[in-house]
């Protein structure tokens, strides 16, 4: 009922990428793209097959079609109602909450819309997922560990806060790196590295400081996170948001775009990452990302053969 309501055919904050594709964009001011179950149902399968293998579930923001109560409650639902125990209800709707495994997310834009014309800096977000989104002005530091291994998974918030005028078509879609913020991240990241020596730390964001990002789905102030992920040697940052999977490595920090993972605009886009830690005889660690692409075909998640050893 949710799905019908939101009125998938119109979608906003995707104009400026795919607008020559399909006239139903020519809607694209008028409602916030939502998502496609049919994925979403591949990936919670998908989840459960490995779940004693999977040590955390990081999500990359737009948890939410937007951060009104309607679609916050379905979002909710999916990511943590546990009280089935399973990964799906007894209608077969994905309830990741029922999988036990850990998670760590990342708001997006779309969860602190505070209405369908895109109005930033909704906080209801903090209140539905606030079992398992404890910020400290923005930022979550995590320690995913196992034997001797460690890795710390530190998020970061850069949507527009509350109260800031901004032009409609700047606030459709974009974020902009917060100085408070980012010096949360900081602190909190020397923090990490302080208490766990010679182990690796991931930025979990939602906007993507990527090159090449389009205008309209921007990370203004980008190279702020940047230059401070080069300071603080943070080599990798995982984002979300541009519905492209997309690496940027060879360059420091390495940024890895994760795509979509049942986005309704973005049919043939849809990945889910494992990434895994190991350490070889000399103690050298190796982080690697595996990518699983949605198969239509077969509805479910397949490898995708590529495979970035870092
Ligand atoms: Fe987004």
């Amino acid at each position: 009922m949710s799905l019908l309501e939101r009125k998938l055919w119109r979608n906003l904050d995707v104009f400026g990428s795919n607008m020559d594709e399909d006239v139903a964009h020519h809607f694209s001011f008028l409602k916030p793209a939502s998502y496609d179950d049919v994925p979403l149902l591949a990936a919670a399968n998908f989840l459960e097959e490995f779940s004693n293998e999977l040590d955390r579930l990081v999500v990359l923001g737009d948890l939410a079609t937007t951060g009104m109560d309607q679609d916050l409650e379905v979002a909710a639902q999916v990511f943590l109602d546990g009280r089935t125990k399973q990964h799906l209800n007894a209608a077969l709707e994905p309830r990741l909450g029922g999988l036990g495994i850990p998670m760590h997310i990342v708001p997006g834009n779309h969860d602190r819309y505070q209405d369908d014309k895109a109005t930033p800096g909704g906080d209801a977000f903090d209140r539905y997922f606030g079992s398992v989104y404890k910020p400290s002005k923005g930022v979550c530091s995590d320690t995913v560990r196992n034997d001797d291994l460690a890795i710390g998974v530190i998020s970061a918030d850069f949507c527009f806060s509350a109260g800031r005028e901004l032009a409609y078509l700047r606030r459709l879609g974009r974020g902009a790196v917060d100085d408070i913020v980012l010096a949360e991240l900081d602190y909190q990241t020397r923090q990490w590295q302080r208490d766990n020596p010679d182990m690796p730390v991931v930025w979990a964001l939602h906007f993507s400081p990527a090159d090449g990002v389009s205008t309209s789905l921007v990370l203004e102030e980008r190279e702020k996170v940047t230059n401070l992920a080069k300071k603080l040697r943070v080599n990798h940052i995982f984002c979300g948001h541009t519905h492209l999977r997309k690496r940027q490595v060879g360059t420091h920090p390495h940024i890895y775009c994760a795509g979509s993972v049942s986005a309704i605009d973005s049919s043939d886009k849809h990945f889910l990452h494992i990434c895994t830690l190991s350490q070889s005889d000399t103690k050298q660690l190796q982080l690697e990302v595996f990518d699983l692409k949605y198969d239509e075909h077969l509805q479910e998640f397949v490898s995708y053969p590529v495979s970035i050893a870092a």
